[in-house]
């Protein structure tokens, strides 16, 4: 990594889906008025393109490819980021249950997260960058000043979720997403590849009986 880029401040929130890690960590952008790095977002970019080009996601080979050619986005509208694929605005889609399933596949492959390690870093820009991710304390920004790992219980991220996506009004099944999330953690936790633990110097926080406010408070006293 360049030096410049290292005297730019970095929090990382580390820590499986459903955790609140996405929510939290953008309120701290904002609140800190940093950068915002949602990299799981990449993975499911690399995905949603897979999926409109037809490529299996077993195809190592083409999805590399694929993340690094992405032609990606994320404009601010208002309180909210935008992701814009090849110019289109696919926020919505991104956030399927099949991008979902696909995009860990996806992030299991070591020459996919390589292709996007450089792209993550780029993010590391002035006055400072709250990355959100698995990896980011132990891989992409390993010098990262403060390293949270956020997580709560299966279910208490399935009753999130599932919450979520009733207000969207997907149909869903609670006891299928139940099974569904333990399957992706266990495959995210358990890949050869930057798993999903927690880095050495990260403080864990569970929020499992926390509200969002209780989070920030936590994360303000550590910062
Ligand atoms: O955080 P998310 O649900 O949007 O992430 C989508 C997928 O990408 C999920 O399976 C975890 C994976 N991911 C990863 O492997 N490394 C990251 N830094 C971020 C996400």
């Amino acid at each position: 990594m360049p030096d410049s880029s290292n005297e730019v401040p970095v929090i990382t929130l580390d820590g499986p889906g459903g955790s609140g890690k996405g929510t939290i960590s953008m309120r701290l952008a904002r609140e800190l008025g940093w950068n915002f790095l949602d990299s799981g977002a990449l993975y499911r970019l690399v995905a949603l393109a897979a999926m409109n080009r037809g490529i299996e996601p077993n195809n190592e080979t083409a999805l590399a490819e694929l993340a690094t050619g992405l032609d990606v986005s994320f404009p601010m509208q208002g309180e909210d980021m935008q992701y814009l694929l090849d110019g289109e605005d696919v926020s919505e889609a991104l956030r399927s249950e099949a991008v979902s399933a696909f995009s860990s596949r996806v992030a299991s492959l070591p020459q996919v997260r390589k292709a996007l390690v450089a792209r993550q870093r780029a993010f590391r820009t002035a006055p400072g960058l709250v990355a959100d991710g698995r990896d980011m304390g132990t891989v992409i920004f390993p010098d990262a000043g403060l390293k949270i790992f956020l997580t709560a219980s299966v279910e208490e991220r399935a009753q999130r979720r599932y919450k979520q996506l009733k207000e969207k009004g997907e149909s869903v099944n609670l006891s299928r997403l139940f099974r569904d999330i333990e399957k992706r953690d266990e495959r995210d936790r358990t890949r050869k590849v930057a798993p999903l633990v927690p880095a050495e110097d990260a403080v864990t926080i569970d929020s499992t009986r926390l509200s969002i406010d209780e989070v920030m408070a936590a994360i303000h006293d550590l910062i």
